[in-house]
């Protein structure tokens, strides 16, 4: 994972919907709370999509995880 610009819209970069995935995120929604992306025209869906799919695969299953947003 870089730190690309996954949401021109709202700068959003990969690293900060890692950041997001990391505190607990865990759907396009949470992203989109979190961070905006993906609030405006809605290009990035997608990309942002594949993000969290990346990161829940890699992601070791960490049952303190929770929502802090
Ligand atoms: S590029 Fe993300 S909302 Fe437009």
């Amino acid at each position: 994972m870089g730190d690309r610009l996954v949401c021109i819209c709202n700068m959003v970069s990969e690293k900060e919907i890692t950041a997001a995935l990391k505190k607990g995120a865990t759907s396009i929604e949470d992203i989109q709370y979190a961070t905006r992306a993906g609030t405006s025209c809605g290009k990035c869906l997608m990309t942002i999509d594949q993000v969290v799919q990346e990161y829940e695969m890699n992601a070791v299953i960490d049952p303190q995880r929770k929502i802090k947003f």
